[in-house]
């Protein structure tokens, strides 16, 4: 009898594997989100083990890593900048967020918020010289530096090829995800459109033939490169091979940074257009306004201490 119960086991035992098998390949065809989801909170690891195995079975470690450094400085709504900021770059695969506070010292609120932002985080600091903070002038100078001195550091030791693109990505400006999609393929420097800027509805390269002739602007357009901030990301390679590059104090005027530093690594010839021929607006330069603490009190009169 007993031995009867086993022989119909074994005999089942094929069949049962063949159906796991099958159900296991039907579930790994589930359909590719374009962007690959992120798990909320949990960070990278967690997000990953809960990715179906279609997700797992297309590396990300074949995409170049998009490095995004982001100055930021301590005021009212700060938390809240960094806190749309990591709910959009936490979608985003492979993204390295370098956030440069502008600041003697790392501050407590932005060490605690990366420590939880569940994205890969590099935390710099550098404070700007007085001199420097006035209005009219430059803002961001030394941190974008700050970011761009760890990023050749970080790789100066490791041979090439690193696949790797990097773009400025302001605290308070609004990325959609499609940008990130877009930019990941730059060779070298790629530019696109940027909403809400220079007194207009958006700015943009303007393109022929797929190359960059000119520019649309409504604020001096003698800029060689009338070009916001958040309009252009440039490969790892060519900041590596340009080591000289940097954000200059001297001689910049306001507006000009763009310029001042895209002229140190390329040309306007060279420019990759991306955004379907630099005809859609994918990134815009939103500024959060002034926060109203009329009524905020003198000293703490609350019970408990609340960060915000
Ligand atoms: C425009 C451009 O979009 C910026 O890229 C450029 O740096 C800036 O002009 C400039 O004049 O230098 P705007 O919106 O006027 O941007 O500048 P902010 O958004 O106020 O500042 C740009 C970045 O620098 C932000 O990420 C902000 O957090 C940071 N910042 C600003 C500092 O780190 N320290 C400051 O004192 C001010
Ligand atoms: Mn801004």
């Amino acid at each position: 009898m007993k031995s009867l119960l086993f022989s119909r086991f074994l005999l089942l035992l094929p069949w049962v594997l063949v159906v796991i098998i099958v159900l296991d390949i039907d579930s790994s065809r589930a359909p590719l989100p374009a962007l690959g989801p992120r798990g909320g909170g949990g960070g990278r690891a967690a997000a990953a083990a809960r990715a179906p195995p279609a997700q797992r079975r297309e590396p990300e470690a074949a995409l170049p890593t998009i490095y995004a450094i982001t100055p930021t400085y301590s005021r009212p709504v700060q938390k809240a900048e960094l806190t749309r900021l990591a709910n959009t770059f936490r979608q985003v695969a492979r993204l390295h967020w370098i956030l440069v506070e502008d600041a003697a010292a790392r501050s407590e609120l932005v060490s605690r918020f990366v420590a939880g932002a569940g994205l890969p985080c590099t935390h710099l600091h550098v404070p700007t010289p007085r001199r420097y903070k006035r209005p009219g002038l430059p803002r961001a100078t030394e941190q974008r530096n700050a970011g761009l001195a760890w990023l050749r550091q970080r790789h100066q030791h490791l041979p090439p090829p690193q696949p790797g693109v990097l773009f400025f990505a302001d605290d308070d400006n609004t990325y959609s995800l499609e940008l990130f999609q877009e930019m990941r393929t730059t060779r070298k420097v790629s530019v696109w459109p940027v909403g809400l800027v220079g007194g207009r509805r958006y700015e943009r390269p303007i393109v022929e033939n797929g190359k960059v002739v000119g520019w649309y602007t409504g604020w001096r357009a003698d800029r060689p490169f009338a070009i916001d901030m958040a309009g252009f990301a440039v490969s790892l390679q060519v900041i590596l091979s340009h080591p000289k590059a940097v954000f200059k104090r001297r001689g910049s005027q306001p507006g000009m940074q763009e310029s001042d530093f895209l002229k140190q690594i390329t040309t306007v010839e060279e420019l990759e257009p991306k955004a379907n021929n630099c005809t859609k607006v994918l990134v815009w330069h939103t500024r959060t306004e002034k926060v109203n603490l009329a009524n905020e009190p003198k000293y703490h009169l609350d019970t408990v201490n609340i960060e915000v």
